[in-house]
């Protein structure tokens, strides 16, 4: 679905307020994949968010919900409906109109991820898969990637949350088609799908030194992910971080996080994308 837009387009029209409409709504098992069509979108990196509201909304703030793929100004994101925002935003029919601010953040560099050779193990943990069907089809778009193998990881609570896997596997397989080497491991923790295991379980059975690790999902996740990262020599990685959000621009410093050297740092604006050692340490 994805279509590559050039860096001078992303950076002249990033962050802009827009008014986009639901051209198609979908059930992904318990979540769904909204699909906006939103003029003046100017495309996106992997690992950018926008901020989404209903319009009319009963709640006062917009949510950040990551892009999951995009095809010009069809923009397309995957929910969870923990609570009031996201449920309204799964509530909505075709039709119905969502403020849009974005594309926000800075994303994956897709080009760090292929540029040596080695591996890309894609780990997702629940709704953290969101980013990544925008992500492997960048990485199918990019040359490079030809040498490199990819490996995606998904971890699930159990089936029904599995249900969400989609889209990512539809990705995987196209890169698959293209003449890629991806291949793609699905867990489920209660085991009602395969072995009840979690995906760093995946991950600690398939990590070899050399590899390069995009990481999004749950903060207890991610540090479980940093943890065996850390016993493999050569390892580079990046983690997509949550942190609630005011602004999403970095005004009003409601997202900070203390970085492992002690200093701050906006989710919403040097992140949501840092890498390992940024964030966690040695
Ligand atoms: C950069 C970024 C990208 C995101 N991408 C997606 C995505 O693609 N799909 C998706 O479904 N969700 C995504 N989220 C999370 C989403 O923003 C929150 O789930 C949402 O704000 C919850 O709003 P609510 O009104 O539905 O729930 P609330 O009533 O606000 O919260 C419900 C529960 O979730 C917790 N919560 C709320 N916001 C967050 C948060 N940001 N991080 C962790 N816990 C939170 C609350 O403490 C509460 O327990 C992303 C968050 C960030 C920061
Ligand atoms: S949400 Fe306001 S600075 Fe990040």
């Amino acid at each position: 679905m994805s279509a590559m837009p050039s860096a001078q387009h992303l950076s002249r029209a990033s962050g802009s307020r827009l008014r986009g409409k639901v051209a198609t709504t979908e059930a992904l098992g318990l979540w769904r994949r909204l699909t906006l069509q939103v003029p003046g979108w100017p495309g996106s990196r992997p690992g950018q968010f926008a901020l989404l509201q209903a319009d009319p909304s009963r709640c006062f703030l917009a949510r950040a919900i990551s892009v999951s793929d995009e095809s010009g100004e069809r923009v397309s994101f995957i929910i969870a409906p923990v609570g009031d925002a996201t449920t309204e935003l799964c509530g909505l029919a075709e039709g119905e109109t969502v403020w849009v601010l974005g594309p926000l953040g800075n994303g994956f560099d897709t080009d760090a991820l292929v540029s040596s050779a080695g591996r890309v193990a894609v780990v997702a943990g629940g709704v953290g898969l969101a980013p990544f069907p925008l992500l492997l089809s960048r990485l199918q778009g990019n040359p490079a990637t030809a040498s490199s193998e990819v490996m995606v990881l998904l971890g699930f609570r159990d089936a029904a949350q599995a249900a969400a896997a989609g889209p990512v596997q539809a990705a995987a397989a196209l890169m698959g088609e293209a003449g890629g080497r991806c291949r793609l491991e699905v867990s489920t923790e209660d085991g009602s799908r395969g072995p009840a295991e979690k995906v760093t379980d995946l991950l600690a059975r398939h990590l070899r030194p050399g590899d390069r690790v995009v990481v999004c999902g749950p903060e207890a996740m991610a540090k479980a992910v940093w943890q065996v990262c850390r016993t493999v020599p050569d390892v580079r990685s990046w983690f997509s971080l949550e942190a609630k959000m005011a602004c999403g621009v970095g005004s009003c410093h409601g997202c900070a996080i203390t970085l492992a050297d002690g200093s701050y740092a906006r989710v919403c604006h040097e992140g949501p994308v840092f890498g390992g050692v940024e964030v966690f340490g040695d």
